[in-house]
């Protein structure tokens, strides 16, 4: 990808749906043998994955010409979910829990991941242990059996998003109620909740760290909307602050954001919101602290992003990076285009500068490809932004979006 830095961007984003719920909504369909909808399905590398897992186990997948995707998983069978689709994405361990609620069992390759640091799944096994699962590791597999799943009370040490997703999904089939103490409250988790009770699983607490999961027997199908990607949506307004440009970016719930707008606004950081928009103008930022956390606290997702904000802010920031051990590895690649950043540990010590220039840089993520992005927008000359099939997987059609606001971005290929 190739971008031209220094133009202000004006107009208006329409975010797509969520990445981080989507890939949850299609492991859950497998719940049911009866088709399930969804609209406002993005459209990018991981949500292909995706469906070529629950493909491979058996599903049937199309898009219809509005757009929506139907899925049927009536001649569904839990053979193994291999390891070279699990190692191009971790979100694939998701098809555990539904695979456990609906056939009792599930044999599953153990994830790599990401390049953003250790990511265990102790959680996982732990909770599903609780709920009756038995577990067997061998050959590079997890595999998970259980006769019958019973109800209980499962507290997390962490409140893992994975790991409360795959708990609830297998709950459903359990006998009784299960309760999930310092659960995950992303709204990806409330999404799930909701599209677990469209298919007629009594559930309660989504969005509060306890969780309530009624089993039931029979589920049935259901036609459901994702919610609007706040990932994306805070790339987008990162951008528009960056550029000091005047840009609208729809499609999202602004709560969702919430804290990120608060530290947006405390940086200086000129902010509209609307019940589905937030417009961003022209600002000066001054330097602030942050700390990434789980939900409602600020998204690690949208790191990286901020930290090139920062960079161009007046003063010294310190950002620190809670969620993911090594998740600074795009780091050098900010400060070839002139940033001045230093890591001490899992903290960010960030000097604004007072701009950035363009450079040959490589994505080494998603998230910190975006930022890559973000910086070239920013900066005097061309960025040339190689492996951008990172970015593929959670933005769709990223350098159009931009294109249709001002930015002179250019895909060249995908890098792969
Ligand atoms: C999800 C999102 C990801 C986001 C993250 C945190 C998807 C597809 N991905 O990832 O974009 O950055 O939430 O908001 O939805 N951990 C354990 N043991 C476990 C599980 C997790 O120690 O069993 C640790 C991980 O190593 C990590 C931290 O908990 O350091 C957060 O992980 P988790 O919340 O589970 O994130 P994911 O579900 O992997």
């Amino acid at each position: 990808m190739t971008v031209n830095g220094g133009r202000r961007l004006t107009g208006a984003i329409r975010v797509s749906g969520a990445k981080n719920s989507v890939l949850k909504l299609i492991a859950a369909a497998i719940l049911t043998p009866e088709a399930c909808t969804i609209d406002n399905v993005p459209r990018i590398a991981d949500v292909n994955l995706m469906l070529r897992v629950i493909e491979h186990l058996g599903a049937q997948t199309a898009f219809d010409e509005q757009g929506a995707l139907r899925i049927d998983c009536s001649g569904m069978n839990p053979v193994d979910t291999p390891y070279n689709l699990v190692r191009q994405m971790r979100a694939s361990i998701s098809v555990m829990g539904p695979l456990l609620a609906r056939f009792g069992r599930a044999k599953v390759a153990m994830p790599g991941g990401c390049n953003i640091g250790s990511r265990k799944i102790n959680l996982h096994i732990k909770g599903l242990r609780e709920l009756g699962v038995d577990f067997n590791f061998e050959h590079g597999y997890i595999e998970a059996k259980a006769d019958r799943l019973k109800g209980a009370d499962i507290s997390l040490a962490f409140a893992s998003v994975g790991a409360t997703e795959n708990i609830m999904m297998a709950a459903v089939a359990a006998e009784g109620v299960t309760r999930i103490e310092n659960a995950a409250r992303e709204p990806e988790i409330q999404d799930l909740a909701g599209f677990l009770r469209a298919l007629g699983v009594p559930i309660r607490g989504e969005g509060t760290s306890t969780l309530e999961i009624e089993g039931r027997a029979e589920l049935h199908g259901t036609h459901y909307r994702v919610i609007g990607d706040r990932v994306e949506a805070g790339t987008y307004i990162i951008a528009g602050a960056i550029t000091g440009g005047d840009l609208t970016v729809e499609g999202i719930a602004p709560r969702h954001l919430g804290i990120v707008l608060d530290k947006l606004g405390e940086i200086g950081v000129n902010l509209d919101t609307s019940s589905e928009s937030v417009r961003v103008r022209s600002s000066e930022c001054v330097c602030t602290d942050v700390c990434t956390l789980p939900f409602p606290g600020f998204p690690t997702d949208l790191q990286p992003q901020l930290m090139v904000l920062l960079s161009l802010a007046s003063g010294t920031s310190i950002l620190t990076e809670n969620v993911f051990e090594s998740r600074f590895m795009f780091v050098d690649e900010l400060n070839r285009m002139g940033c001045d950043i230093r890591i001490e540990g899992h903290h960010a010590i960030i000097r604004g500068v007072p701009g950035l220039s363009g450079a040959e840089v490589s994505a080494p993520d998603l998230r910190a490809g975006a930022a890559l992005v973000l910086a070239g927008l920013a900066a005097e000359g061309t960025t040339e932004i190689c492996d951008i099939y990172h970015i593929d997987r959670g933005y769709e059609r990223m350098e159009e979006k931009l294109q249709g606001v001002g930015a002179a971005i250019t895909r060249i290929s995908t890098g792969k």
